[in-house]
């Protein structure tokens, strides 16, 4: 059994591919209109506090899950002898399904403007809302993305997974660094450097607080069980905590620079920041139209490739957390299983892509059971979707995790797999560390703040203003 599963062929190919699930439209869209809405550099504070406090040690202990044992996101709970908590797994690969069923829809507008901009068709960006509503022309290029995210899946962790991941992780970088490079040549671009720099903490509200730790355990793709399932495919002697404070690092460098990137172009056209989801797709397009014919038509493909490529590699992942149960543990042949829940997930994600402008049929039925506030125009299906997965399960998921690896697996046993590919590690700070979050910080400041997003998200009660 144990030698059919794959294996990443290296530490590179590990952290490459993880990375790259990270590394993801959460990085490259959501981060800077995040930003912008969350007022700037305070938001920002917030973001890389929870990421390396609370979000790295919850890391290790996914990763450490997986790697002993060796099974998927549900199976690994069995493995350890808690059928109970394989609950934790279940709800997991249900974020999962969610995630992808809206995210695929997004990677592909992603890939339908790398279209657009090679056609020079920079005036997409006004077009956007008819863009978005044209379902069957987005709905093709959403059936394009998720069939190649199957294709890669398909091929396994080592042929498939980590071989993307070396493809595509350097060039996503490259891109990253000329655009970047380009963009602080602009005029204007320190404006946009003021802005998404310095912080002004009076900014920081209850709000701001959910979007910057659902932001934080989106992006590094925690909470889901997809670092358990990628750190099932990992070696004994690897280091896991140095593995993922790198996985961290790049995850929250690209987010960074992302920002860097992003606002200089912004500010150099004058526009506003916070213009939402939009910003990307609406605001940039006009912004390099100006930039000249010839330029412009290079940046913005480059733009949205790089924009796509990040895409793919978190598609990729959330595609592999489902896929590896029913591969482990319902014994299905892994092409099978690849394309019969890539056809699943797509269907799944039908209401979300119908959900901008297409119809109004799931916004409407949302303002009925009183979910959607009436008039808000941007309460769509797929807002709730994100709501319910990215900002509600996803922190439960990081805290029931961080519960169960330091009370019912115990914290010795988590030290004793991170001291595998890491002599020193216990007895060290980075160790007592890691256990005190995940006994105390995490399960209390995730509890605290999961109660006040329901509350807030579902009920409209703001306890925190
Ligand atoms: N981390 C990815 C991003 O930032 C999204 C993702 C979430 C991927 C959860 C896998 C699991 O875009």
């Amino acid at each position: 059994m144990a030698a059919e599963r794959g294996e990443f062929s290296s530490r590179l190919g590990f952290i490459l591919a993880a990375a790259g699930s990270a590394v993801g439209l959460g990085n490259i869209w959501k981060f800077p209109f995040e930003v912008g809405n969350g007022g700037g550099a305070a938001f920002v504070v917030m973001y890389l506090l929870f990421c390396f406090l609370l979000c790295f040690p919850v890391m290790t202990a996914e990763i450490a899950i997986g790697r002993k044992t060796r099974r998927n996101a549900v199976g690994a709970f069995y493995s350890l002898n808690s059928p109970a908590w394989s609950f934790i797994g279940k709800l997991g690969i249900l974020s999962g399904f969610l995630i992808l069923s809206f995210y695929n829809v997004v990677a592909g507008w992603a890939f339908g403007y790398v279209v657009e901009m090679l056609a020079g068709n920079f005036d997409i960006g006004n077009h956007f809302g008819d863009f978005v509503a044209d379902w069957i022309k987005v709905g093709s290029y959403g059936l394009v993305f998720m069939a190649t995210t199957a294709y890669i899946v398909s091929h396994g962790i080592q042929k498939g997974i980590e071989r993307a991941a070396k493809l595509l992780m350097p060039s996503l970088i490259i891109i990253m660094v000329v655009l970047l490079a380009y963009s602080l040549t602009l005029d204007g671009a320190m404006d946009g450097l003021k802005f998404y720099l310095v912080p002004d903490f009076s900014k920081i509200n209850g709000p701001v607080v959910y979007s910057a730790l659902g932001q934080a355990f989106f992006s590094l793709s925690l909470g889901m069980g997809a670092l358990i399932t990628y750190g099932s495919y990992l070696n004994r002697d690897q280091n896991i905590v140095q593995s993922a404070a790198l996985i961290t690092l790049m995850d929250v460098g690209i987010a960074f620079l992302a920002g860097l990137m992003l606002f200089p172009f912004v500010f150099s056209q004058g526009v506003e920041p916070t213009g939402g989801a939009g910003l990307i797709f609406v605001t940039l397009p006009g912004v390099f139209e100006n930039l000249g014919p010839v330029v412009g038509v290079v940046v913005g493909t480059l733009f949205f490739t790089l924009l796509s490529f990040a895409a793919l590699t978190s598609t990729v992942s959330l595609l592999e957390v489902p896929v590896a149960y029913v591969v482990d543990e319902h014994k299905v042949p892994r092409t099978r299983a690849v394309w019969l829940t890539a056809i699943l997930i797509f269907v799944v994600g039908i209401p979300s892509l119908l959900s901008n402008g297409a119809t109004s049929i799931f916004t409407n039925f949302m303002q009925i059971i009183g979910i959607a506030q009436e008039g808000a125009t941007d309460h769509s299906f797929m807002t709730f979707v994100g709501w319910v997965a990215n900002d509600t399960f996803l922190p439960l998921g990081g805290m029931l995790i961080s519960i169960f690896a330091a009370y019912i697996w115990k914290k010795e046993n988590l030290s004793e797999e991170l001291a595998q590919g890491n002599e020193n590690y216990i007895g060290s700070y980075t160790e007592k560390y890691i256990n005190f979050a995940i006994s105390y910080l995490a399960p209390v400041v995730l509890s605290i703040i999961f109660v006040l997003t329901v509350l807030n998200r579902f009920f409209n009660i703001q306890l925190i203003g």
